[in-house]
């Protein structure tokens, strides 16, 4: 077999993971979460539970991955724990669940950049997605983000993925700095900054079931958990790498985009409308396709497409930089295992996942269905026995390798160890349990 690929170089790691994070869960769905639980209790909520629940767990993925150094679903097997293979199977799976309507999303944006540029949603923003969000265009559009996605993959680690991600990530976070400043000259700005930023703790304390798991949700998917990504990201890393250090980086820098993205929104909204409308409450495919997109609209003119195009073309590299993560985890198993190559098993796999797809371009009822059956039970229920499986099983040994390089001493070792046994796992825990019943309810 062909000797494994590696990062070039430890940022390239860092951004690369940084760009499967940093995706629609940032900009499409957090600002807006906060409109139906809120406003800044959520983001309040959310920080708390990114660092304290979010940071264990990734730590959990990238031992798994850096230990085994294959792939998620052999990474198990490697370990000396060939039961437990189970869980990387169930990521793997749960990550091809979400990509097949993930890029129908990544569709609708590049759709609405085009739309942008000819002001084509410019006179009835609701009903232009009505027509373009479902039906053949819907289709076509997310044919060419599977594409578009699988041409990143087949190149590889070191010339595709890190390349790219090096490129892309930089990108997002200097043009959302940007737009955020010309957010802030907005009228309506302080108000909206009063809406996003100002907790009331009286409200956090008396909502706390509904916020905590509906935040810790959030922060799993936000960080690419459960889907094998940051597992297999992390078995293409040195043992010189500080994976706390690394750790810590890519959860400040997923968290510091979300908040961002908030800055950018929630102004314009405000500016427009006064609040943050009702119809984009929740992250709904509302809250950008039609809300934000509304905000450019009346706008108007050369302004309102100029920053439209921007801001939508912010929102489909960061789209792709997670999905290329994604589509990684099934092609590292098939190239890892089979020796497959990679261009094949990159565009097979997007093929199959766009015909699976189509699913939800065809009716975004069933796109609303694959994302509740994600969100409520696979992504808990796979980082559930993740953390179970580290935590409780792998320990020691896992203690072991956060300590390496220039990892964590022994104390912040040992605490970590504690965190994943005890209050992240209660945590993953009552996310799941709120999950499944709530669907079935
Ligand atoms: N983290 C990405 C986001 O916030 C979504 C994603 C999940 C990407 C899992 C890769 C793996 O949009
Ligand atoms: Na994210």
């Amino acid at each position: 077999m062909a000797e494994r690929e590696t990062w070039a170089t430890r940022l390239g790691f860092i951004l690369a993971a940084v760009g499967s994070a940093v995706g629609l869960g940032n900009i499409w769905q957090f600002p807006f979460k906060t409109a139906t639980t809120g406003g800044s209790a959520f983001v309040f909520v959310y920080l708390v539970a990114a660092l304290v629940i979010g940071l264990p767990a990734i730590l959990g993925e990238f031992v798994v991955g850096r230990r085994a150094n294959i792939n998620a679903v052999e990474a198990f097997d490697k370990l000396k724990h060939p039961a437990w293979t189970v869980v990387g199977a169930l990521g793997l799976l749960t990550g091809l669940w979400i990509l097949s309507y993930y890029s129908v999303v990544g569709g609708w944006v590049i759709r609405y950049m085009a739309g942008s540029v000819t002001g084509a949603y410019f006179a009835t923003p609701a009903e232009y997605f009505g027509r373009v969000s479902m039906g053949w265009e819907a289709i076509a559009f997310h044919a060419g983000f599977m594409a578009l996605t699988a041409s990143i993959v087949a190149f590889g680690i070191e010339d595709g993925i890190e390349k790219a991600t090096k490129l892309m990530v930089p990108s997002i976070l200097v043009i959302l700095v940007g737009l955020a400043a010309y957010a802030f000259t907005l009228d309506g700005a302080a108000a909206a900054y009063d809406y996003y930023l100002s907790p009331d703790f009286g409200y956090i304390a008396n909502n706390l079931a509904d916020i905590v798991p509906f935040a810790v949700g959030q922060a799993f998917f936000s960080l690419s958990l459960g889907m094998g990504a940051m597992i297999t990201y992390a078995s293409y890393l040195g043992d010189d790498d500080s994976l706390p250090a690394d750790g810590s980086l890519i959860v400040v820098l997923n968290t510091f985009v979300g908040l961002l993205a908030g800055l950018v929104v929630i102004p314009l909204l405000f500016a427009q409308f006064g609040e943050v409308p009702s119809g984009a409450a929740g992250g709904g495919p509302g809250a950008l396709f039609v809300s934000v997109a509304d905000a450019f609209a009346q706008l108007g003119g050369l302004p309102g497409k100029a920053l439209g195009f921007v801001f939508f073309g912010v929102v489909l590299v960061a789209a792709l930089s997670s999905a290329i993560s994604l589509l990684e985890v099934v092609t590292s198993y098939l190239v890892d295992n089979y020796g497959a190559s990679r261009p094949v098993v990159a565009f097979g796999f997007a093929g199959g996942l766009f015909v699976v797809g189509t699913l939800s371009a065809w009716n975004t009822a069933w796109l609303g269905w694959f994302d509740t059956l994600a969100y409520g039970v696979l992504l808990p229920l796979s980082v559930l026995l993740g953390v179970i499986f580290v935590g409780w099983v792998y320990g020691p040994e896992a203690v072991d390798e956060i300590k390496k390089g220039t990892g964590g001493g022994e104390t912040f070792a040992t605490a970590w160890l504690w965190s994943m046994r005890t209050y992240v796992l209660v945590g993953v825990f009552v996310t799941l349990y709120l999950g499944v019943t709530g669907i079935y309810e």
